[in-house]
């Protein structure tokens, strides 16, 4: 009998504590291979963010997608008319995301949110995190959060979408909801909390998902 990729998922998520960003690579490996499934690969982007941008006008803006997994965001975000780069610590999520998106106006790199390339530096008027950080353990989620803020250039936003941790009671991830002190944490590098809300997701509302938003002064 073919083993459930379902239960699969669930044995390589596992491994976050021991192993927090290496088991994603083989996780979308296997996925590719029908011997898992991707619980995050919705093919829309997060509703929360979708609801947050779809206003806006990225022409002649540059934004940047950290930890895009499967392009759903990064795709929504480049159809807005923003430059688009978009990155993931999986090889093999960026090599299927681009085989997803042949024609693709995004520039899609994989590298690691831990060791990020330096010309990234305040190089963006948009940056769009969406539940990157609330898979990490601590360590490294501390240093994680602290590097997504210099990636906002003058003027620039930052949007962060992750489940919200209201009690700060223990949880057994991934995913591990974030604190409202690891929220408030991303206002650093210069960033100032604009707007943060706590909303009840659309389709569970036992689940609370933060939608917090950060400026850097132009
Ligand atoms: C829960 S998934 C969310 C994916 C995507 N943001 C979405 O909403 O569909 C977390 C993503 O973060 C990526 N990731 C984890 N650690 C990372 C790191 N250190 N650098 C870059 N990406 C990372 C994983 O490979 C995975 O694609």
């Amino acid at each position: 009998m073919r083993p459930d990729p379902d239960a699969h998922t669930r044995e390589l998520a596992a491994k976050a504590t021991t192993d927090p960003t290496g088991w994603f690579e083989e996780l979308y490996a296997e996925a590719a291979d029908g011997r898992a499934t991707v619980p995050w690969d919705r093919g829309v982007p997060a509703a929360l963010l979708a609801e947050w941008a779809r206003d806006l006008d990225g022409t002649g803006k540059r934004a940047m997608v950290v930890g895009c997994g499967l392009g759903r965001d990064s795709e929504f975000i480049a159809s807005l008319g923003f430059d688009t780069v978009a990155f993931d610590v999986s090889a093999t999520a960026i090599a299927t995301t681009k085989a997803r998106h042949p024609d693709s106006r995004v520039d899609y790199v994989t590298a690691d949110l831990l060791d990020l390339p330096g010309d990234w530096r305040h190089a963006f008027d948009l940056v769009v995190e969406d539940m990157t950080v609330q898979s990490l353990p601590d360590p490294p989620r501390a240093q994680a959060i602290a590097n997504i803020p210099p990636l906002v250039g003058p003027g620039g936003t930052l949007l962060v979408v992750a489940a919200a941790n209201l009690t700060g009671a223990a949880t057994d991830g991934p995913p591990w909801p974030l604190v409202r002190a690891e929220i408030d944490a991303f206002a650093t590098d210069g960033l100032r909390a604009a707007n943060v809300e706590c909303v009840p997701d659309a389709t569970d509302p036992a689940i609370n998902r933060w939608r917090a938003e950060f400026r850097r002064p132009s």
